[in-house]
């Protein structure tokens, strides 16, 4: 791969589908959360892609998020891009082009097949007209993400997902296999399956969503059978707060916010580590 810091997800999933690896995608929330992802991608020698979804951004604004991610990349010796996660609508996809995003996702899932078509296409023509790739979803993930939820038929039918991509030109394909969002109760039972069948037909990189709680044998399996780009968002909030609540617990007298940050920011890179080395794309640079 030449090297450019800051770059697309087109670069960085292209090589994946052309090399069988997946890269992460990593949901971001502050400053610490964006340092623990670089730096442990670069420890690894691998491709990263941050990632926020519209609660986050809400949060803190899309400007906030280029400044820090594209430092962290400029400072860093492997490639990062900046994705928009879950993005809601051509207002907030629009916002994040302008800020810098090197990616966007339209999540059109819960809505109709042609609607999805319809909001995806008009996302499609905006992103391309600026060489920003376009991720979109058919089928679900289950539950909660942000401000969405959803339920009924999760799974991505492969007949679809082929007219899907043709009719939409999209970079980059988020399918439903039986994964959801969150925690699971019960391990999910994945249709493995169905994602074999949709990887022969369909010719853009493959996204899974709702990875966090999936076994390492579970996640490498999908890798196996096509899936080029995973994501892990609950597993990071997770770690981060809980390595927050563990350091404050420790001792009462703490008040420096840079002693119980730092060590959150060591637990989730070590967490960031692990989950790269289960992609594939670990010294891939
Ligand atoms: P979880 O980390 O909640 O499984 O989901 C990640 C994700 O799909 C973000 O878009
Ligand atoms: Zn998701």
């Amino acid at each position: 791969m030449p090297y450019a810091y800051y770059v697309t997800t087109k670069e960085i999933l292209e090589n994946a589908r052309e090399n069988n690896y997946a890269v992460c995608a990593f949901n971001a929330e502050n400053l610490e959360m964006v340092q623990a992802i670089v730096w442990g991608a670069e420890e690894m020698r691998a491709p990263v892609i941050i990632q926020t979804t519209p609660s986050t951004i809400k949060y803190a604004d899309c400007e906030y998020f280029y400044a820090i991610a594209h430092t962290a990349a400029e400072k860093a010796q492997i490639i990062v891009a900046l994705h928009l996660d879950h993005g809601s609508s051509f207002a907030l996809v629009c916002k994040a082009v302008r800020a810098g995003y090197s990616s966007v996702m339209i999540d059109g899932s819960q809505k109709p097949f042609e609607e999805n078509i319809k909001i995806t296409q008009k996302v499609v023509e905006l992103a391309h007209s600026v060489n920003i790739p376009v991720e979109a979803e058919l089928g679900k993930v289950g539950g909660k993400e942000d401000d969405m939820e959803s339920d009924g038929d999760v799974y991505t039918n492969p007949e679809d997902a082929v007219e899907f991509v043709k009719q939409t030109d999209i970079n980059s394909l988020a399918i439903g296999i039986g994964t959801a969002h969150g925690l699971y109760k019960v391990p999910p039972k994945l249709d493995l399956d169905r994602l074999s069948q949709i990887k022969k037909v369909v010719d853009v990189p493959l996204v899974l969503h709702g990875a966090t709680g999936l076994s390492d044998e579970v996640i490498k399996e999908c890798v196996k059978r096509g899936i080029n780009k995973i994501n892990f968002a609950t597993e990071l909030r997770l770690t981060y707060t809980n390595a927050v609540r563990e350091k404050l617990n420790s001792d009462e007298k703490i008040i420096d916010v840079k002693v119980y940050s730092d060590y959150a920011r060591n637990c989730v890179k070590e967490l960031v580590k692990s989950k790269i080395m289960l992609s594939g794309s670990s010294g891939r640079i």
